[in-house]
């Protein structure tokens, strides 16, 4: 049985339809919060379970009978309580003697600048002291993160951010959600850390470009100073936490944290990663 957390989640829902395509739904469980999303995924075929990662216990029940399980990591909280959480789901992996953990880490994770690194690093830590058989997927940064902000930037002619012209190896994440589940059903994977980056790196002067290019219409790259950004967010009623991701992450990118391109997605997926243009194009469809 494979287990998968997170999985009403963007990443998470993917990598379900993923593995659909390679094993029987009988042998999926996907785990997420009691929430009316759930019921997209019993649509599937799968069987559903809830567990919160706040509450271990319901981590050990969601976990009984794995053989693999994908922890995608918590998506929010203070940075003690999502080590924790992450620790209860390697406590229940463990406790379900799984053949093999996967995590989502970030990418590039011992030197990462991103504030969201140090529980990336942590928890990593962590599941080699649990020696439980593990694989760490260490995902890009998602081109989403940005594609995401195309109809204000269509809107208004200017993209905005606080990332200078630093350079970064994004992915898309329907590339890593079938990264993930191309490992998860593949022998011989505990042990090993990937670091899953696009093949190319960009800037956000050129993502600019390349939607007024599509869109065929005047779309430039502001560069703002981080407080000015975080101010911009802020009024366009982003959540506090979003809002800090979004500004931390920019300057980190600025510093050059994302200009690092590795082969192992490409060499993963069996073909080159999806392209920034057409991650461009795929948000100017929807
Ligand atoms: N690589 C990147 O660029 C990047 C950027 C930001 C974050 N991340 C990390 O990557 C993860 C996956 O990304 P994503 O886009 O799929 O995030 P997402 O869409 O926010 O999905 C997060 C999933 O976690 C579930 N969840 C939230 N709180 C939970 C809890 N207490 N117990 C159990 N499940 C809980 C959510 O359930 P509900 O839908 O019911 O809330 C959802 O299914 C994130 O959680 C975050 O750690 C990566």
């Amino acid at each position: 049985m494979i287990v998968v957390t997170g999985a009403t989640g963007q990443l998470g829902h993917q990598v379900i339809n993923h593995l659909l395509a390679r094993v029987p739904a009988s042998q999926i469980i996907a785990v997420d919060l009691e929430s009316p999303k759930a019921a997209e995924l019993a649509k599937l075929g799968v069987e559903v379970r809830f567990a919160d990662y706040n509450k271990p216990e319901t981590l050990m029940a969601a976990f009984a009978g794995a053989d693999r399980v994908l922890l995608v990591s918590s998506p929010s909280g203070p940075d003690a309580a999502r080590v924790a959480q992450h620790q209860a789901g390697i406590d229940a992996a463990m406790a379900a003697g799984v053949e093999l953990l996967a995590y989502t880490s970030v990418t590039h994770a011992p030197t990462n600048l991103m504030g969201m690194a140090p529980v990336h690093r942590d928890t990593e830590e962590a599941i080699a002291a649990s020696g439980v058989p593990a694989v760490i997927l260490r995902n890009g940064w998602y081109a989403e993160n940005h594609t995401n902000g195309i109809g204000a930037a269509l809107q208004y002619g200017a993209l905005l951010g606080s990332a200078g012209n630093g350079r970064m190896a994004s992915a898309s994440r329907a590339d890593l959600a079938e990264a993930a589940a191309i490992i998860l059903t593949s022998e011989g994977q505990a042990g090993k850390v990937y670091d899953l980056t696009g093949d190319t790196t960009w800037t956000l002067d050129e993502l600019a470009a390349e939607v007024a290019a599509q869109s065929g219409k005047p779309v430039t790259y502001t560069d703002l100073p981080a407080e000015e950004y975080r101010h911009v967010l802020q009024q366009a009623g982003l959540p506090e936490h979003i809002v800090e991701l979004i500004v931390d992450a920019d300057v980190a990118i600025a510093k050059g944290t994302l200009d690092y391109v590795t082969s192992d997605l490409s060499t993963v997926l069996g073909r080159p990663t999806t392209p920034m243009s057409a991650s461009v194009a795929a948000a100017l469809q929807a």
